[in-house]
């Protein structure tokens, strides 16, 4: 089954056509730029260019960074604000005049490495952690999805936000070091150990690929990963997610 796999950023909006039996690629990936200001129209046409880029007429998953409970925007923390309460399964389906199955990006992260990635096969409870301008989170209890833990929002340090002390934009913005930021990220870790007792935690979005600088910082008993997919997980794991809404 071939399905239109998107991935909805702050920044770039990427898709490529996914096989869902085996989780590949099937088309290039295809990179747009995220329209600004990203009101739900504005997206919901950048969403209809590209199903023509890739002359598209079947079904399509979203990533979408918030939380989205039966296809409906629940929160906006990194989004605009319009979006709050938007049905956007609905808005996104009759822009594209294709089905649209939307879930949270951090989810759809995880569908893709619990099926094809670090996580496949892993029972117990599996935590991953999406690492960008927020911080994403998503469990997995035998491979199962609990949908829509928005645990980067937890308050950590100072009266701050998880995601305003620890995430990949606060490393940047702030210039900290890898070892500086690591061990604010270990901080964050350390907290999600002792709420959740995770069997395996697995560390995806950008600074992901740079494991190998943070991980002397980190000292949680549960061992942690990068995630086996960098950039094309959000795109598989939405298309997963739109395979299972229609099966
Ligand atoms: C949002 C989450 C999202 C995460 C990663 C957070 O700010 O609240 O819904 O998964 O950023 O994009």
């Amino acid at each position: 089954m071939y399905v239109l796999g998107v991935d909805i950023g702050g920044s770039g909006i990427k898709a490529a056509i996914v096989d869902t039996i085996t989780g590949e690629l099937i088309t290039e990936r295809h990179r747009i730029e995220t329209p600004q200001p990203a009101t739900p129209e504005a997206i919901a046409a950048a969403l209809s260019q590209i199903v023509i880029h890739f002359n598209w007429s079947g079904p399509i998953g979203c990533g979408f960074p918030a939380a989205i409970q039966h296809g409906v925007a629940r929160t906006a923390a990194n989004i605009s604000q319009a979006f709050m309460g938007i049905n956007i399964d609905k808005l996104f389906s009759e822009a594209t005049k294709c089905p649209c199955y939307n879930l949270n990006d951090a989810d759809a992260a995880g569908m893709a490495e619990i099926h094809f990635g670090e996580g496949a096969g892993q029972s117990g409870v599996v935590l991953l952690i999406t690492i960008g301008t927020g911080l994403g989170t998503v469990f997995f209890t035998d491979g199962k999805l609990l949908p829509n833990t928005e645990l980067g929002h937890l308050y950590l340090h100072n009266g701050k936000k998880a995601e305003h002390y620890a995430s990949d934009a606060v490393r940047k913005t702030e210039d900290l070091s890898w070892k500086r930021w690591g061990i604010r990220f270990n901080r964050y870790l350390i907290m999600m150990e002792e709420l959740f007792w995770p069997d395996l935690i697995i560390l995806g979005g950008g600074a992901s690929k740079k494991f190998d600088k943070f991980k002397g910082q980190l000292t949680v008993e549960a061992p942690v990963k990068p995630a086996a997919f960098l950039n094309q997980a959000g795109i598989v794991g939405a298309a997963l997610y739109a395979q299972s809404k229609i099966t």
